[in-house]
C-alpha cells in the first residue's frame, strides 16, 4: 500500500493507471476509520481494480473550531486497517496542500443544504462539496463510495456531480452498525461510558418510530420521537425530520405511498450524534 502526500503525486499515480486500463474505486474519509468506513473500502475493492481512500480532515466543513481540535486523529491504526484488507493507496494531504488560497466558491443546492444538518451547520456542506469535487479533481476515481449514515451528504454528492458535470458513479453503502444498534462513528470514541451505554436508544427510537409511522400520523410519529429523547437525560435532541428521499423537503402531513427517511441528530454531552432510517408504508 502507497501513502501519498502530494497533489500532484495522487494525480499522476491515477492518471498512470488510468492509462494502463485500470479501474480506480476511492473511499473519502477523515480518518478515526472504524468498520463502516472499511465497509465502503471493501466494496471499493470488490468493484475496481484500484482503491484509493483518502484520509483529511478538512478544516472547513466544520463550523465548530472545538469539534475541529477533538477530532480523532489516529492515522498509524487507520493505515494499518487499510493495509491489511488490501487497499492500494491512501492519499493523506496536509492542510496547506489542499488550501493554499482562501476557499470563497459557494455552491447553490437549493433545499438540499438548508434542512436539518444544513440548518444547525452553517456553511457545512458547502465546505463538503469544496472538498469532495477537489479530491474527484486529483483522485479521478471511476466509482466513489459515500455512507447512507450522513444520507443528507450523500444527497448532496448527488447534486453536485450533476451541478460540475462530474463523470463518476456515486455508491450509497449501507449504514453499519455496532451489535447494539449504535451507527458507527468517529465520534462514537468521544462518548463517556454512561453515554456509551445510553446511545443505542437514538436507533432503538427509529425503529419504532417506523412501526409507529405505519398506523399514525407524521405528527405523532414527531411527537414520540421528542418525548422519548427528552426523558433521556444524557440526550439533546437537535432535530428529528421525516423527508422526502430525494428532495429531504420534510413531509409534515399526508404520507406518501413510497419510502420516506426519517433523520435525527442527537447531542449527548459535547458529542453530537446523527442517525437515519428509511421509513416504509
Ligand atoms: P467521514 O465521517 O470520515 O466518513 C467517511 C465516509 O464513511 C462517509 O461516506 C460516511 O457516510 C461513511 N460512514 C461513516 N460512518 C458510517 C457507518 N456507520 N456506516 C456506513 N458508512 C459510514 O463523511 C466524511 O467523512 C466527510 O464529510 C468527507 C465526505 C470525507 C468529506 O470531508
Amino acid at each position: 500500500m502507497r501513502v501519498i502526500r502530494t497533489i500532484q503525486q495522487m494525480h499522476d499515480y491515477s492518471v498512470t493507471a488510468r492509462e494502463a486500463g485500470k479501474s480506480i474505486g476511492f473511499v473519502p474519509t477523515m480518518g478515526a476509520l472504524h468498520n463502516g468506513h472499511l465497509m465502503l473500502v471493501e466494496k471499493a475493492l470488490a468493484e475496481n481494480d484500484l482503491v484509493v481512500c483518502s484520509i483529511f480532515v478538512n478544516p472547513i466543513q466544520f463550523n465548530n473550531s472545538r469539534d475541529l481540535e477533538k477530532y480523532p486523529r489516529t492515522f498509524g491504526k487507520d493505515s494499518a486497517m487499510l493495509e491489511a484488507i488490501g487497499c492500494n493507496v491512501i492519499f493523506y494531504p496536509e492542510v496547506e496542500e489542499m488550501y493554499p488560497e482562501p476557499v470563497t466558491h459557494t455552491y447553490d443546492f437549493g433545499l438540499l443544504d438548508k434542512v436539518m444538518e444544513g440548518r444547525y451547520r452553517a456553511g457545512h456542506f458547502n465546505g463538503v462539496a469544496i472538498v469532495v469535487k477537489k479530491l474527484f479533481d486529483i483522485v479521478i476515481p471511476h466509482k466513489a463510495y459515500f455512507g447512507e449514515k450522513d444520507y443528507q451528504q450523500l444527497a448532496v454528492i448527488k447534486a453536485l456531480v450533476k451541478i460540475e458535470s462530474v463523470d463518476i458513479a456515486i455508491i450509497p453503502c449501507p449504514i453499519v452498525r455496532e451489535t447494539d444498534g449504535l451507527a458507527m462513528s468517529s465520534r462514537n470514541v468521544r462518548l463517556t461510558p454512561a453515554q456509551r451505554r445510553v446511545a443505542p436508544l437514538i436507533y432503538q427510537t427509529l425503529i419504532k418510530a417506523s412501526e409507529l409511522y405505519l398506523t399514525q400520523s407524521v405528527q405523532t410519529v414527531i411527537d414520540f420521537v421528542t418525548q422519548t429523547i427528552h426523558e433521556n437525560p444524557e440526550m439533546k435532541l437537535e432535530y428529528f425530520e421525516i423527508s422526502d428521499t430525494e428532495t429531504l423537503a420534510p413531509i409534515r402531513e399526508n404520507k406518501p405511498h413510497g419510502p420516506v427517511v426519517a433523520c435525527i441528530a442527537v447531542f449527548m454531552g459535547q458529542v453530537r450524534l446523527i442517525d437515519n432510517m428509511i421509513f416504509n408504508l
